[in-house]
């Protein structure tokens, strides 16, 4: 097994799995010396490409961006999102992964429940493709938002539905947006490790969009924890970055270049 997920594995119970999003090299540098995973999620479509959903994303976006990504990722464990349609049959989910892999050099793929996608998830992890999988709100498959798994026989539906995809072989859970009573559930009864996103504390990890957490994409619902308003930092740069440029003041004369030398 793969060392990296041997090392989120051993977490469980043990100390808390700490997960953010990269869509590029710099952002995925920053984040590589922190985290323990690194997930190019399909959530680019909403974030960079203004999309209304995840389903248009193209596994070539997908693949595009983790390229980039992939060269600032050396410590994290490195897992890229499969897009909507890229896994509906066993043979077109194993051309695409293996494509993936190839082209991203990542460690994992990560790819949403629609509550009967397990044999997938058996054939991959037979032909030794590492899986992360993905229950609760998931926007592939899910119209209309919802907190999932409210009630008992709700909660009790995800537990079942979160077992198969472990039995299948996954490595880990994402648990997205659902109660905490389900969480709890679930994160008790698995011996993979849970990642929460809007699903509590009770989960064994938590990931977050990065862009949302530094306040750049707009998008800040109620379980999004804005640790920065990068927003506002970056606006204040180019206001006086303009400003200099109107007033004559950059470039100063440290920016001319003279002679041999052109790096700070
Ligand atoms: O696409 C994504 O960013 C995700 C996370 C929200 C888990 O799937």
């Amino acid at each position: 097994m793969n060392k990296k997920i041997k090392k989120i594995l051993s977490k469980k119970n043990k100390s808390k799995i700490v997960s953010l999003t990269a869509y590029s090299k710099n952002i995925a540098k920053i984040l590589d010396n922190h985290v323990d995973i690194i997930l190019v999620g399909d959530s680019m479509a909403n974030v960079l490409y203004a999309h209304k959903n995840t389903h248009k994303i193209s596994l070539k976006n997908i693949i595009q961006h983790s390229i980039s990504v992939r060269q600032g990722v050396k410590r994290s464990l490195f897992v890229v999102d499969m897009p909507k349609g890229t896994y509906k049959n066993l043979k077109l989910a194993k051309k695409n992964a293996r494509l993936v892999i190839k082209k991203t050099n990542c460690d994992a793929i990560k790819l949403e429940s629609n509550g009967k996608n397990f044999q997938i998830i058996t054939q991959l992890v037979k032909k030794k493709i590492p899986v992360m999988g993905h229950i609760g709100f998931t926007p592939q498959f899910k119209k209309k938002f919802k907190i999932e798994g409210q009630t008992k026989n709700e909660a009790l539906k995800l537990l079942k539905e979160a077992k198969q995809i472990e039995k299948a072989g996954a490595f880990s859970i994402v648990l997205e947006c659902i109660s905490p009573l389900a969480a709890k559930l679930i994160t008790n009864q698995l011996n993979i490790p849970t990642i929460g996103i809007g699903s509590s504390s009770h989960c064994d990890g938590q990931v977050l969009v990065t862009d949302d957490m530094l306040g750049i994409s707009g998008f800040y619902p109620k379980f999004v924890k804005k640790y920065a308003n990068l927003n506002r930092i970056i606006e204040k740069a180019v206001k006086k970055y303009t400003r200099e440029v109107k007033l004559r003041k950059f470039p100063a004369k440290d920016n001319f270049l003279n002679g041999r030398k052109h790096r700070k």
